[in-house]
C-alpha cells in the first residue's frame, strides 16, 4: 500500500492541462494560428497520468494524440472553445496547468464565405480573445494553478506581473534567448517562479524533463 502510493503520488487527484495552439477563423478556409506543436502540454499530461492522476487534456489542433486510460482528451479549435471546455472541468480539478499557446487576438468579423481576392489591399480587424488562465485564476478555490510565460524582454518582471494578474501559484518562464530553446525545438530553458517570487533556474532540458519538473511541483504541493 505504501509502495503503491509512493509510485502513484497523484492517485485521487484530477488535473486539467491545456495544450497546443488555438486557431481563430478568418473565413471558412483560413485562420490565425501559431507554431505550437502541443508537445509540452502532452508531455505534462502523460507524466501526470503516470503519477496516478486523472487528466483532462484540453487540446488545440495538433498532430499529437495520446492513449492512456487516465487521460481524457477534449479537442477544441478556438480560444473560445478552449475557454468553455476548461470551465466545464476546472471546478472538479485539483490543479490546472496552462501550456496552450492561446491566440491573443481573433478576427472580429469572421466571414461566412471564403474571402475573394478582389481588393488590392485588405486588412482584418482583430479583437482580444478571452484570457483563459486569468479566468481560471479569478474563480479558483483551492486549485494549484500553473501558467507559462513566453517573454523576450524584461523576462522576470513580466513573469512576476503575470503571477499576480492571473492569481497563479507557479509560473514557468520560457527563455527564448538561448539556442535550442522554445518553439520548434524539443528542448526548453525555463525558470520556475512561485507566488512568493522565489526563483528556480533550470538548464537546457527536454520537454519531457521540464514536464517531470512541473509535475514534481504539483506532487510537492500535495505531499
Ligand atoms: N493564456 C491563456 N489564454 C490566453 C492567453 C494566454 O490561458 N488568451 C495562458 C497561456 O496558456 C500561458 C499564459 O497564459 O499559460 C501566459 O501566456 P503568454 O502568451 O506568455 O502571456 P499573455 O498573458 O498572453 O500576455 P502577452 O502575450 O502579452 O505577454
Ligand atoms: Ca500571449
Amino acid at each position: 500500500e505504501a509502495e503503491i502510493s509512493a509510485k502513484l503520488p497523484l492517485k485521487g487527484k484530477k488535473i486539467l492541462v491545456t495544450a497546443g495552439p488555438t486557431y481563430e477563423a478568418i473565413d471558412p478556409v483560413r485562420f490565425i494560428g501559431n507554431h505550437s506543436s502541443g508537445k509540452m502540454g502532452y508531455d505534462i499530461a502523460k507524466t501526470a497520468a503516470q503519477m496516478g492522476a486523472k487528466v483532462i487534456l484540453v487540446s488545440g489542433p495538433t498532430h499529437l494524440s495520446v492513449s492512456d486510460s487516465n487521460i481524457e482528451t477534449v479537442r477544441v479549435i478556438s480560444a473560445a472553445q478552449m475557454y468553455k471546455a476548461c470551465h466545464e472541468h476546472f471546478g472538479s480539478c485539483d490543479a490546472a496547468i496552462a501550456a496552450a499557446a492561446v491566440a491573443d487576438y481573433r478576427p472580429k468579423f469572421p466571414a461566412d464565405q471564403k474571402i475573394k481576392k478582389t481588393q488590392a489591399e485588405f486588412s482584418i480587424e482583430l479583437e482580444k480573445t478571452v484570457d483563459i488562465l486569468s479566468s481560471l485564476g479569478a474563480v479558483k478555490a483551492n486549485q494549484f494553478l500553473i501558467g507559462f510565460a513566453l517573454e523576450t524582454e524584461n523576462e522576470i518582471e513580466n513573469a512576476e506581473a503575470k503571477i499576480r494578474k492571473k492569481n497563479l501559484d507557479l509560473i514557468v518562464l520560457n527563455s527564448l534567448r538561448d539556442e535550442g530553446a522554445g518553439f520548434g525545438h524539443d528542448t526548453n530553458k525555463v525558470t520556475f517562479i512561485d507566488s512568493g517570487f522565489n526563483r528556480e533556474v533550470h538548464g537546457l532540458k527536454t520537454k519531457q524533463e521540464v514536464a517531470a519538473d512541473i509535475i514534481n511541483k504539483v506532487i510537492a504541493h500535495y505531499a
